[in-house]
């Protein structure tokens, strides 16, 4: 029987406890399909970090390569400030593996409410094409009193950069800064990426999300770059750019006008949780950090950490998950009978209690696994 190792990081917060389920469910759609899933689970994350100071063993980036892809719960914590866990593990990963592509799909569920009422009979089936290696989540940075300087080296898959940046302040001055950076074959690669996604999505159009009105430099080279990409290799398409600020306004109130949106890193992650919350609760939300080695799939919510341990976790945005790894497996049969479980259950009377029901995460897993057909 084929087997497929995938290496599991539960992490923080409900991370472990939706991590389960979505477990329960793939191993139960793997025996439908007969095949089957190894799971390698490591214990990075909080805990991991405050025992023994340190957030990723340098090792561990060999080990958790061995998989045929990842799951991931969500880390963070209220015991460590923000910022190690995340950027020590989540981006170090998404960077490392580069993970380029990150995809966010955004679909309501006949019978769960949306703050904003769609017409019958529609859903919202809308997908966040985020670039997930760059823009201001280069990590370059830093802060001083009199004077900024500060070496910056980092490396990604396509370029290693190495240099200084040197600001005299007024004496005893205290100052912080953050460098955003884009390169044209970053963004030229994810431009490529949605236009062939929304291709295969039967699209007329792409959203281009920006903001070179305020940030010229970073944004207008994106606005520029992902244009010259899409009009030349995908001339069928037309290229929306739109400001993120006006997008923000207009996605609420025409939910149903936007199938593909392309954003830089720092858009895509609030313009996905904002249509998270329009399709249905970010319980739902599903994503995955694709790139063309290891690719790693997540819920897009964080560790809610206020909700761990109380049973009101909602784990379908992990189980959705499992399915877009599923697929990514080149497993769609089970991919597609995990997603259609999952839109049964949401149409039988359970509900957790996200969505105003009473199912505790378990009982949530359980339903899923037990609608789950060939
Ligand atoms: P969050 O996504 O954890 O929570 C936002 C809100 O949504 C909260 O009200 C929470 O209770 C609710 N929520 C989230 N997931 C839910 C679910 N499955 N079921 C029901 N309700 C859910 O965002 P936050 O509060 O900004 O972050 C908490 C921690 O998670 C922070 O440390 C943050 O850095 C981290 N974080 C991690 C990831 C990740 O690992 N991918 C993503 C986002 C945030
Ligand atoms: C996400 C998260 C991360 C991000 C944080 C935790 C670094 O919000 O995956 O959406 O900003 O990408
Ligand atoms: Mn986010």
């Amino acid at each position: 029987m084929t087997q497929h190792l995938i290496t599991v990081l539960p992490g923080d917060g409900i991370g472990p406890e939706v991590v389960g389920e979505a477990r329960k469910v793939a191993d139960a759609a793997a025996r439908i399909f007969g095949f089957q899933l190894k799971w390698l689970e490591f214990p990075f994350g909080a805990g991991y970090y405050l025992e023994h100071g340190l957030v990723l063993p340098p090792a561990a980036l060999d080990d958790l390569a061995e998989g045929e892809a990842m799951l991931l719960g969500a880390v963070g914590d209220p015991r460590v400030p923000p910022g190690p866990l995340e950027q020590g593990l989540l981006l170090a990963l998404r960077f490392h593996f580069d993970q380029y592509l990150n995809l966010r799909p955004a679909l309501s569920f006949p019978g769960v409410p949306t703050p904003v009422a769609l017409p019958d009979g529609y859903r919202l089936d809308a997908v966040v094409v985020r670039e997930n290696t760059e823009d201001f989540y280069m990590g370059l940075g830093g802060r001083g009193a009199g004077r900024l300087d500060q070496p910056l080296e980092t490396r990604r898959g396509l370029y290693e950069l190495s240099g200084r940046l040197n600001l005299e302040l007024k004496p005893g001055e205290e100052a912080a800064f953050s460098l955003g950076l884009m390169s044209r074959p970053a963004v030229a690669r994810i431009a490529r990426k949605a236009g062939a996604i929304a291709r295969a999505r039967g699209e007329k159009k792409i959203t281009v999300a920006s903001k070179a009105n305020a940030v010229p430099h970073l944004y207008g080279f994106w606005d520029e770059v992902s244009s010259q990409t899409l009009s030349r290799e995908f001339p069928d398409l037309e290229a929306a750019r739109i400001n993120v600020d006006a997008l923000c306004y207009l996605l609420p109130r025409q939910p149903l006008d936007y199938g593909v949106i392309l954003c830089p890193n720092l858009f895509g992650d609030i313009v996905s949780d904002l249509l998270s919350a329009l399709a249905g609760g970010l319980g739902l939300a599903a994503s995955g950090n694709i790139g063309d080695g290891l690719s790693m799939f997540e819920p897009v919510h964080g560790s809610a950490p206020g909700l761990a341990g109380t049973g009101r976790a909602n784990p379908l945005a992990a189980i959705l998950s499992s399915a877009l790894m599923l697929r990514h497996l080149g497993r769609e049969e089970a991919a597609w009978a995990v997603e259609r479980a999952v839109l049964n259950y949401l149409q039988s009377p359970g509900r957790p209690f996200e969505l105003g029901g009473r199912d505790p995460v378990q009982a949530v897993g359980d339903q899923v696994a037990s609608l789950l057909h060939p």
